[in-house]
Formats: structure tokens, C-alpha cells, sequence
């Protein structure tokens, strides 16, 4: 056989053979895909099954257990999304879709578009829908921002209250009324209503919007509300808006916290000075962040450089780092349980890590993990840990 001759035999040969390797193969790789794929759908199904357990159900006697919405969920676009919706949560607050720029975007114009269907699917599925938020510096419309005259400033802010309060009025059962007005010392923070309206501002929007929904509750809504020097300034503001005879009825700490480094022990104290005022206490925006950050709390404004080093588990989290958010999660709510007769309601800032916004904030594209359910909406850990926990308070309970 020639050499030629030899290469093509050869390369037959070779094709022949790829071609059985490929028949041998192909039916086990069909055959193997049919099954992931099945149990994929299997456990998908699983989440909004009888199979996991519901945390509205559980904690039904302590507090609401709430997750933040976005459009995308309200619209119920997605199956096992809505599902797991449904079946963990009994309260929701709309993630971005009631901030003023979404809905009220001009002057003279207002969207209710989505926030209409947020307040249907509540009265739906019997979720308490808690709006987010009246007055907050961030995620305004460009011409609020750029008002000068003081008089225009406080049109804006009297109509925009009586508008969107009053729209819900009777419909919705809670408002975040002031959002994020102080600063880390507990002093006010700079912003556009503290430079128009003076400090004020925080009580006069909860006379409003008493006004215009009387019968929906009202909470002042912050991050790092529960350290020490933050809490003296809540606690002062709070004490000046009832002084002034105005209604407040309960406030919000966000718990936007790190993994390892939960608060425990101011929480506690925050949860019994706030009560002590007579004011109900809900955690409203909880997650844990598990990845590198320079800084505590959420300030929207502060950010992070872009770098590979910042994003360390896309692929996964390892399993000490999970073990760690369980623990985590199982210490906050042993601590909840603890204060259940001051706590009304836990908000998860979100549904599924997928979801998050730690995944943008405040770095860009990073793979973050701080919620109890994970990108393919199945339990993590930490959800278990948090069953657990309730199985446990419960047990404590019956030896006494
Ligand atoms: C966040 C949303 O989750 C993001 O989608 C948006 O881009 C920025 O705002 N404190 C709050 C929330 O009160 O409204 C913020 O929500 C997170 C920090």
C-alpha cells in the first residue's frame, strides 16, 4: 500500500470508528440529559411544592415573612419564581417600581401602570403589600432633582404624597413614608428635602401621608439604624414627629448585613429601644453579603472598583462559606424569635441570589449569594437553618 493509499485507509478508518463512537455514545448522552433534565424539572417543581416547607407557614404565629418584587415577578413572568412566591411569602415591598422616578417620572405624570398590579396580585394571593418608599434621596426623576425654587420643591413634595398615598389609600397596608434621612452619626444627611424644606421634611411627609391614607401604616425606613449613634439620631426623629402629633407607627431597619459580622447585640438593643417607643420593628430589606466590601451598610451612592479579586465565587460557594450564612441567618432569627412580640414582619431583599441587586452593587457583576434560596430557586442551607431555628425556639418553649 502506498503511503497515500495507507493515509486514506486511515482516515476511513478513523471515521468509521468516530461514527460507531458516536452511535455508542449517543444514546447514553440522550438517555443521561433526559434524566437531568427531568429531575431539574422535578426539583423546580419542588420548590413550590408541599415537599419544602413554607416560611410564611412557619413563622405565621411570630411575623410576615416578605421578599422585595420586581417587575419581571409581578407580572409573574417567570413559573417557579411565582410559585416560590406564593408559597414562602405572605408580604412583599416593590424593589424599585414605587420609587418617584418609575412613578411619577414627569411633573405632571404619574405611572401607576405597575404598581396597580403589584396591589392586585396582594389582594390575590393574600400578600401584604408595603410600599417603597414616599421620600428618598436616591432614584428620583430628573426634574425633582433639578428644582430650585423652594415653593416649586414643596408642590412637588406635597402632590407627589397626596397623589401616590392617597392613590393606595385603603389598598395597601403599609408605606416606607421617609427613607435613608440620616447619616452615620446620626445627623441628617444632605439631600435636595433637608436643602428645601429644612429638617422637617421627615415629620411633614408623615402628616401627609396620614392624611392621605389614614388607615395604612407608617414607617421610618433605614440601613445601619441599628448602631449606636444612627439609632440616637432615629430615636430623635421619631420622638420629634410624634411630638408633633403626627402618626408613625412603626420603623423599618433594612439589615443589609456581612457574613461574620452581624450585629447581634446592637440589633437587640435597637429592637427594645424602638418598641419601647411604641413602635413595631420589621427588618425590611435583609440580606448577607458574602463577598469582599470595603465598607458596612447600603449607601446606593458608594461603590466599589471593578476586580477579578472581589468576585471570588461565581462558581459556587464553598461549603465553609455556606455553612458560615446559615449560621449567620440562624443566629438573626433565633434572635427574631426571641423579639417576636415586637417584630411584625422579616423582608428578604429579594426572592433568589439570582435577583439580588449585591449581584451589581456595589460592585458590578459579581456573583453574590445572600438570600435563602439560589439561582435555580432551590433552598440553600441557611433556609434550612432558619427552619430550624423555629423547631428549636418551639422545643425551648415546651420545656418550661
Ligand atoms: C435597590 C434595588 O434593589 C436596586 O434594584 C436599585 O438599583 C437600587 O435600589 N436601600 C433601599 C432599597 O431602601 O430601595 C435599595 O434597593 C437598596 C438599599
Amino acid at each position: 500500500m502506498s503511503n497515500k493509499a495507507t493515509l486514506v485507509h486511515l482516515k476511513h478508518y478513523i471515521n468509521k470508528k468516530n461514527r460507531i463512537m458516536i452511535k455508542g455514545l449517543f444514546i447514553p448522552i440522550i438517555c443521561g440529559l433526559s434524566v437531568l433534565l427531568a429531575s431539574c424539572a422535578g426539583s423546580q417543581k419542588n420548590t413550590g411544592s408541599h415537599s419544602t416547607p413554607s416560611l410564611k407557614k412557619i413563622f405565621e404565629k411570630d411575623f410576615v415573612i416578605g421578599t422585595a418584587l420586581n417587575t419581571g415577578q409581578i407580572e409573574q413572568k417567570d413559573s417557579t419564581a411565582d410559585a416560590l412566591i406564593k408559597s414562602q411569602f405572605n408580604a412583599a415591598t416593590p424593589e424599585n417600581i414605587m420609587k418617584a422616578e418609575v412613578i411619577h417620572p414627569q411633573w405632571d405624570k404619574y405611572d401607576f401602570t405597575i404598581a396597580d398590579k403589584l396591589i392586585e396580585y396582594g389582594q390575590k394571593n393574600n400578600i401584604k403589600i408595603n410600599g417603597h418608599t414616599l421620600i428618598w434621596h436616591s432614584q428620583l426623576p430628573a426634574y425633582a432633582r433639578n428644582i430650585k425654587s423652594i415653593d416649586s420643591f414643596k408642590t412637588f413634595f406635597a402632590g407627589h404624597i397626596n397623589t401616590v398615598a392617597g392613590r393606595y389609600s385603603g389598598k395597601i397596608f403599609s408605606w416606607d413614608v421617609v427613607n435613608e434621612a440620616l447619616n452615620e452619626d446620626g445627623t441628617m444627611r444632605k439631600s435636595i428635602f433637608l436643602e428645601h424644606l429644612g429638617d422637617n421634611f421627615v415629620t411633614e411627609a408623615f402628616r401627609l401621608a396620614a392624611a392621605a391614607s389614614p388607615h395604612t401604616e407608617l414607617y421610618y425606613n433605614d440601613y445601619n439604624n441599628e448602631q449606636p449613634a444612627k439609632r440616637a439620631g432615629c430615636i430623635v426623629l421619631i420622638k420629634k414627629i410624634k411630638a408633633a402629633g403626627v402618626r408613625i407607627d412603626g420603623v423599618g431597619i433594612q439589615g443589609h448585613w456581612h457574613i461574620g459580622k452581624i450585629p447581634l447585640k446592637e440589633i437587640e438593643e435597637s429592637i427594645l429601644q424602638y418598641s419601647a417607643l411604641g413602635l413595631k420593628v420589621m427588618f425590611t430589606e435583609l440580606d448577607i453579603e458574602v463577598l469582599p466590601r470595603n465598607f458596612s451598610g447600603a449607601d446606593v451612592n458608594q461603590r466599589m472598583k471593578e476586580d477579578a479579586s472581589l468576585n471570588p465565587y461565581v462558581k459556587g460557594l464553598p461549603d465553609s462559606v455556606q455553612q458560615q450564612l446559615a449560621n449567620d441567618y440562624a443566629a438573626l432569627f433565633d434572635l427574631f424569635l426571641k423579639h417576636k412580640d415586637k417584630i411584625t414582619r422579616i423582608t428578604f431583599w429579594g426572592v433568589d441570589d439570582g435577583q439580588s441587586w449585591l449581584n451589581g452593587w456595589p460592585v458590578r457583576g459579581r456573583t453574590n449569594h445572600p438570600l435563602l434560596f439560589d439561582r435555580n430557586f432551590q433552598p440553600k442551607p441557611a433556609f434550612y437553618k432558619v427552619v430550624e431555628a423555629k423547631k428549636n425556639f418551639d422545643a425551648t418553649k415546651k420545656g418550661f
